[in-house]
This record gives structure tokens, sequence and C-alpha cells, in this order.
């Protein structure tokens, strides 16, 4: 999602001590990474990669001393640009796939280049504003992972749409212009493309676009509830009686895979597509105080009614006064199977309803499946998910119910404890019924039931204590040590001392001194749990790396980051997040790009890469103007790396009174006046190695 988005705004009325604050208290700036390998740093025993190497360290674990050695990292840096181009190390190459348009079968409607498709074509052809991906090696089955690197399903979210690319009018379409097929056009241009792919020779990757497997699944897509919320009473509505078979996915943002190969899809800024129909907001009549004040706390302003996308003016389900148990729907994470094309998309009610960023697969020692999440806004939490049932890759019916029950936690993260300076230690705290409010109470008393407990979890969480973070974004678990890491994209509000809303309590950690009184520039967070063992409920974090501008702070400064960030390798609002299978971290952006001010020196976003025990970082890649980079998925034997172009051309921007956008970019078709397109990138070394090896 774009930085500057104006749904970013805090929602968080809770009072904990905020992340900023233990920090502040636990070091000053210049110490944190001066001591080398930070808190719970774990071993390396050159295993496998990815889930596969995860559930190796499972079985390894307690089984002696592990020392962590450091991936190789060997291509040059590249410098910061502005280019409206992919700028890459040398020796590598690249080509564009699965742009926002290209068609999703052999019938699909061609993309006509002036956005004058409606909803009916665009459900067969690829979504807008790819985010999250996963490559399944088309021979994975069951609960073995594939090897097939030159064929499989690749599987991408689409987040959202940028309007003055997306209508055809290419200016910034007037809430009025909108209708009820340009609602259904861009509900099927979000949720999740499959699209087989294959590697043809010179051709590169080709989508193969008769195969049985290549799906849109998007805003109106059956999804069938599950786990503790499914069929509450809150769930229900005039279409859905049951409360068990909701319509679509929208507002998809990171994403996680499987160990038995399904897609998890992540439901983040899921309250823009609601509001009151048109209405005036101050006439509005909602169901009741606690309907309101539950929304809120979702949309994080003083009004529920302030969608930009009109949904709810010209389809029912999205105004709230109507149908006002809808958005619950929406909010959680989404399993899908990309090897059955009729299977039903599972809405997972087990891990929570949040502004879901990502989802991060590991596993415990004794093979119960973890996933670590992170709610996306200003001052909300990070949390994971432990199952009930233990994972064998000789069962996969029963894995596919892992993610239906088990017990949902909230991090709390403590200046106490840890190993160094600038850590600390944290606690999980369970949201379930019979644990304690911070205010004397049971969280029983204030949820009816688990299924309440679950449709409001930013409440249970708040009711119980949980740290609130500076925009929790991607989470990461190294493939071997199982060490988890968090990027906190930024918080514009650090100081300020802001009301939510009217009448409403205070930021909290607005006045902590933080490492940074103020955070435009975000920082990267890690954690291990006890032991080493991720169902632990207690774990040791550290900050891996604070992400600044020396181009403009002095060294002195707080700003201009931690030791490892250089006026080589500058960049701000850390987003994206994986390890690949050698424990290379890479780093996407999606931040501010207009390369002056605070922001001089950082140019367009970008991809950059660290080493997990030196911390340090240089730069890979270079997007084009506007975008964001995000999603980050390989083949199995790492020749090849697939990532997204998100928003090219957004925000740079459309002069209002002309009929087609500003060619500030036109990438990735460069026709003079072409549209920005957002696209799928493949990137491999020419001499056929290691993607940044
Ligand atoms: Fe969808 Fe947090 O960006
Ligand atoms: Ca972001
Ligand atoms: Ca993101």
């Amino acid at each position: 999602m774009k930085d500057l988005d104006l749904d970013d705004i805090a929602a968080n009325p809770g009072t904990a001590e905020s992340f900023e604050e233990v920090v502040a208290r636990v070091a000053s700036r210049r110490r944190f990474l001066k001591s080398g390998l930070g808190a719970g740093a774990l071993g390396f025993l050159g295993l496998g990669a990815g889930l596969n190497g995860v559930a190796q360290a499972a079985d390894a674990a307690g089984k002696g001393a592990q020392s962590q050695s450091a991936p190789s990292i060997g291509f040059s840096p590249v410098a910061a640009g502005t280019d409206d181009a992919i700028v890459l190390p040398p020796g590598y190459a690249h080509q564009v796939i699965n742009r926002w348009g290209d068609p999703l079968f052999t019938h699909s409607a061609p993309f006509k280049g002036d956005a004058s498709e409606g909803g009916d074509a665009q459900a067969q052809q690829i979504g807008y504003n790819h985010d999250g991906m996963h490559f399944f090696p088309i021979d994975a089955h069951g609960g073995q992972s594939g090897s097939n690197s030159q064929e499989g399903l690749l599987v991408t979210n689409h987040e959202y749409i940028t309007p003055h690319f997306f209508f055809p009018q290419g200016v910034v379409p007037a809430n009025d212009k909108w209708n009820a097929d340009w609602v259904r056009k861009s509900q099927h241009a979000q949720g999740a493309s499959v699209v087989h792919v294959r590697l043809n020779g010179d051709k590169g990757w080709e989508p193969v676009l008769d195969s049985p497997f290549n799906r849109s699944i998007n805003g109106n897509t059956p999804m069938a509830m599950v786990g503790p919320a499914a069929g509450h009473a809150l769930l229900k509505t005039g279409a859905d009686t049951s409360g068990r078979l909701a319509l679509g996915t929208f507002g998809n943002c990171g994403n996680g895979y499987t160990l038995w190969n399904t897609y998890l899809t992540c439901e983040e800024n899921f309250t823009d597509y609601f509001g009151v129909g048109g209405q005036d907001e101050k006439s509005v009549q909602y169901h009741d105080q606690a309907q309101q004040a539950h929304l809120q706390r979702y949309k994080g302003s003083s009004k529920a009614a302030d969608g930009d996308y009109r949904w709810d003016t010209h389809d029912a389900r999205f105004d709230w006064t109507r149908e006002p148990n809808e958005s619950n729907r929406f909010g959680w994470i989404v399993e899908i199977d990309p090897f059955d094309p009729h299977s039903t998309p599972k809405k997972l009610t087990a891990l929570g309803r949040f502004k879901h960023e990502n989802a991060a697969m590991t596993l415990a020692d004794d093979k119960r499946v973890v996933v670590y999440m992170g709610d996306d806004q200003r001052s909300e939490y990070i949390y994971k998910f432990v199952s009930d049932g233990r994972f064998d890759p000789t069962q996969p019916a029963r894995n596919r119910l892992l993610l239906d029950s088990g017990v949902l936690y909230v991090a709390q993260f403590s200046a106490e404890g840890g190993v160094g300076d600038g850590a600390g230690s944290g606690r999980w705290i369970p949201l379930v019924l019979d644990t304690p409010t911070t205010d004397g109470r049971k969280l029983g008393d204030l949820f009816a039931d688990m299924g309440e407990l679950l449709i409001k979890t930013r409440q249970a969480a708040d009711a119980v204590g949980a740290t609130p973070m500076d925009r929790p974004e991607w989470v990461a678990v190294h493939p071997v040590t199982r060490q988890a890491y968090v990027t906190l994209t930024n918080n514009s509000d650090r100081g300020k001392d802001k009301a939510r809303w009217p009448g409403g309590p205070t930021h909290p950690g607005v006045d902590a001194a933080n490492p940074r009184a103020e955070n435009p520039y975000g920082q990267i967070v890690r954690w291990s749990e006890k032991g080493g063992d991720p169902a632990q409920d207690t774990f040791e974090w550290d900050i891996f790396l604070l992400a600044g501008n020396p181009h403009i702070h002095p060294d002195s400064d707080p700003l201009s980051g931690s030791d490892n960030i250089t006026k080589d390798n500058a960049f701000n609002s850390p987003d994206g997040l994986a390890f690949d299978a050698q424990g290379r971290l890479w780093i996407q952006t999606d931040g501010n790009y207009t390369n002056k001010g605070k922001y001089e020196g950082h140019g367009n976003n970008q991809m950059l890469v660290a080493d997990p025990v030196s911390k340090q970082v240089q730069r890979f890649l270079v997007g084009p103007k506007g975008c964001e980079v995000t999603g980050i998925t390989w083949t199995p034997d790492q020749r090849y790396v697939f990532i997204n172009i998100q928003h090219p051309g957004e925000g740079l921007d459309v002069v209002p009174s002309q009929q087609e956008p500003t060619a500030v970019s036109t990438w990735p078709d460069g026709a003079k006046a072409s549209r920005p397109r957002p696209a799928t990138v493949v990137i491999w070394r020419k001499d056929g190695g290691i993607v940044g090896a």
C-alpha cells in the first residue's frame, strides 16, 4: 500500500507503553548495532531452505549448539536513482510478466490500453497493484514442496486500484463518476491471481493461458468462513444467514504460504470500501453505539463514512447502515489451494481479524504450526498463532485443518532482559477468554465467546496490554534459526500527541522518546523465542537496523540511521521482507520517493539485501518512478527471483486538467503516454548463478 495513505492514521486508542518508549529506555542510538549478534542469535546447521529448512530445523532442535554462518552476498550494489526503470547490479537481467490487464485465459479480452474495459473483462485479466506472491513448483504436492524450477503456479495478490490510471478518464475521478460497473471492475481487480507459468527458452517466463489452474480470486468469489468465529451472529448478513459463506476478498496485501502448498492472502485495508451509502455522516443512524465504536476501532478515524471508492453507494452490502455485519467478514487471512481451481477459499478466523500485512509460517519443536502476523496501522500490534494440531507431511488432509484451531497471541515488548544494548525481552499474551485484562477483569468479561473476541481482535489485544508498534508490516522467519524479523515501516504521528478522534483518547506513544523522536524512516526489529522454539511464550528481541538518511543528518543525529546505514545504502520505510534459502534477508521499501527534503538521496523505492550475521546491507534493485517494490519468491534452485512493482507512477502525479495521465511513469510499456501498469518482474543472473550470491 502506498506509504502516504489516509487509512494509515492510527486507530488504536490504547495507552500501553509504546514500543518507542521501550526502546528509548533501553539504549541510546549508536549503541544499538555495536554488539554484533543481538539477542538470541542462534545457530546454523547448513540445512535446507524455506519451510523445508524450517521443518529440518525443528527436527534438529535440541540436538546441540548451533552457530549461524553468514550467507554470501556477491553482487555489486546499485546506486540510488530516479529513473523510470528497473535498475539491477551488473551481470543481472530481468523480464516483465503478468502486467495488470494481461490475459489470464485464452478467451480473455485483450488489454486495450485506455482502461475502458468493464468489470467482466477485468475478471479475466491480471488484477491491479500486485503485492505478496508465491511460486509453487508444479511438482509440489501434499506436504512435499516441489523442485521444478522451470514451471509452476505463480500466485499474486492484488491490493487496491489507483483510480486515475485504472479508469478511462485518466484523471482523478470525482466520486460522483463512480458507477456500478466501476465498482465491479475494481472488485475484480483485487484479490489474488493464480497463473500457471513456464520457462520457455529464449522467450523467458510465459503464462500457460490454456491451463486449468489459472484463476481470478477476487472481490466477488465465494469463500467459506472457518474456525471459531464461523457461523457467529456478528458474521450473519441478509445474504448469508449462516454466517459461514462470505463473498470475496480485497485489500490483499502481503502473503504467506503453508507447508502443505496452499497460499495465504492477507486482507489489509478493508475498511476503505465500506461507507454509509452517500448519507451525511452527521445524520447517519448506525445499528447501535457498539457497532459504531467497533467500526471506528478498525477504521481509524472519527468517521466511519469516508470511503473513496464508493462501493457503498452502488453495492448495498458495503453500506454499514444496511449491512452492519458485512465488514466483519473482512480483515481475515484467506487460504487458497492453487492446485485445485475449483476449491473454495477459506477465511481463517482462528488467526484473528485486523489489517493483516503478511503471514510468516514456521514450525515449533513439537511440530505445531506457528504463524507470525503484523497489523499494519500506526500503533497496532504483532500477533502469532500456534495451532492445536501438529504438522505431519504424511497426513495432507489433516494438515489442511491446522489453521482452523489454535491459540492467537499478541506481543508485549519489555525493556528488561535481552543481551546487550538495544535489546530486551517480551512475552506472548494468549487472546483467550480467561486471560486477565489490565484492569483486573478477564477477556471473557468483555467478549461473549471466542467468536466475538476474534472478530474484535484489536479490542482484545488492547485490553491485555499489548505493545503498540510503528506500523508492523512483513514478518520473515530465518529458515534455520527460526529467528523472526519484522519491518516497522515508519510513524509520522510520533511526538504529535494527537487525539484519535474527537473526544477520544490520545495516541499512545507519541510522547515517547523512541530512538528517534520523529520516525519518518522506520526500522527492523527481530526476536528469538525462548530456546529457539517458536511455540514458547517468551522471547528476546533486538533492533536489526534503524533506517535513516545520512545524506542530510549528521552522524550524531539519530535520524542518520544505525551504523549499518550509509550514504550508499540509505532507504526509508522498509515493508516487504523475506529470507532466501541461504539466509539472505531481502528488504523491500514502500516509502517516500520524492528524493527531496528528508528523503534526499533515497531515490525511488528499492530492494536491498542484508546479512543477518554482520548486519551489512546493500542495494540490489531500484524500481521505476512512483512505485513500491513488494512481494518476493524464488524458484527452488534460486536461479530466478520474482518481485512485484506496485503503483508505478502513483502520486507523482496527474495533472487534473489533462484527459490522460501525465507520463511521469510509463513503466513498463514505455510508449509515450502509455499508462503505468503494476506488474511482476523476474530477475536472474546472466551466468546462471544463485541470485544475490
Ligand atoms: Fe499493504 Fe502494509 O501495506
Ligand atoms: Ca507499506
Ligand atoms: Ca506492504
